[in-house]
């Protein structure tokens, strides 16, 4: 009998065994066909989730919100004009006072070390919703969206293309987790951080995961899977317009994947910046998922709460 993750925070991908990775994607995709077929599941009846959000959201809003509901529980909106989270009030006192009061939070915050201080201090579940350094909440949610279209996760070769920013990071620590063969394409000065390229190699000796970092677009031959995300993140607006100058070879585009060799799934987390990391073609071609991917997270996060509060 698989253990229990109750308590348990989700700050990092790095947080779960790859035992835990797969329990929360078997109830996922159990949750996913009872919303399908209109079975109720009511496994966090009466329960509270606090969402501090410190930067904007669709996707990591809704999906919460909606998922606590169709839960049986609540989930309340803590924007960033709510708590001022570290300037009002420190952010231990936060995580002290919410946990007194609440079953569990999900924080979409700045600092990757306000999240892991929430979970210091909570005493509950803390859950990261996107922070500068990780996005785990979307790693575990594209790797299910793999999963459920290519039936396997071991010795799949996906290729992220772009900026090394929080998304890849945590694409970089689930695959070398999973047994996923990886390759990062990123500009020279946007390459994912060598801490997480650290951590990756550590869990790729055990999985057998082939890590692979380039700085070439052309570097795509053989990908199932095609992934990219935005060229500026949120809080690198004043960027935006060298970035795009920088990262115009590395657009997702009809030609890159025709270099694949292949028809490969194409993957973003949206928001997309439609004729820029990736065109309409390639984003609305037959073998996109990134709509899936987007309501995977709803199955997903689901199945994460229910599990750890
Ligand atoms: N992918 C993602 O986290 O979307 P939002 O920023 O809209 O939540």
């Amino acid at each position: 009998m698989a253990a229990s993750m109750k308590g348990r925070s989700f700050v990092s991908v790095s947080d779960f065994s790859v035992e835990e990775l797969w329990q929360v994607w078997e109830l996922a995709a159990r949750l996913k066909s009872m919303v399908k077929s209109g079975q109720p599941h009511r496994l966090l009846e009466g329960k509270q989730l606090a969402m501090i959000f410190q930067k904007p959201s669709l996707r990591t809003q809704v999906s919460f919100e909606t998922g606590m509901s169709q839960l049986g529980g609540h989930a309340m909106y803590l924007g960033p004009d709510h708590i001022s989270l570290g300037k009002r009030e420190s952010v231990p006192d936060v995580a002290r006072v919410l946990g007194r009061m609440v079953d569990g939070i999900m924080a979409r915050v700045f600092g990757h070390s306000d999240v892991e201080q929430l979970a210091e201090y909570a005493g509950v579940p803390v859950i990261n919703g996107l922070s500068d350094e990780e996005h785990p909440c979307q790693t575990l949610t594209d790797l299910f969206t793999i999963y459920e279209r290519l039936r396997r996760l071991q010795g799949v070769n996906l290729t992220y293309i772009g900026d090394g920013n929080n998304v890849a990071a945590s694409l970089l620590l689930g695959a070398a987790k999973v047994g996923m063969n990886i390759t990062l394409i990123s500009p020279d000065g946007y390459e994912v951080k060598p801490q997480y390229v650290q951590r990756a190699k550590a869990d790729a000796a055990r999985s057998g995961a082939r890590l692979q970092f380039s700085s070439d677009p052309d570097d795509v031959a053989g990908s199932d899977v095609v992934y990219t995300d935005t060229w500026a993140s949120m809080g690198q607006e004043t960027e935006t317009e060298a970035r795009a100058r920088i990262f115009k070879s590395y657009q997702v585009n009809s030609d890159l994947i025709r270099q694949t060799g292949g028809i490969p799934l194409i993957m973003h987390c949206l928001p997309a910046h439609r004729g820029q990391e990736i065109t309409d073609d390639v984003m609305d071609s037959p073998n996109s998922v990134v709509f899936e991917e987007a309501e995977n997270r709803l199955h997903v996060q689901k199945a994460l709460l229910a599990l750890l509060i």
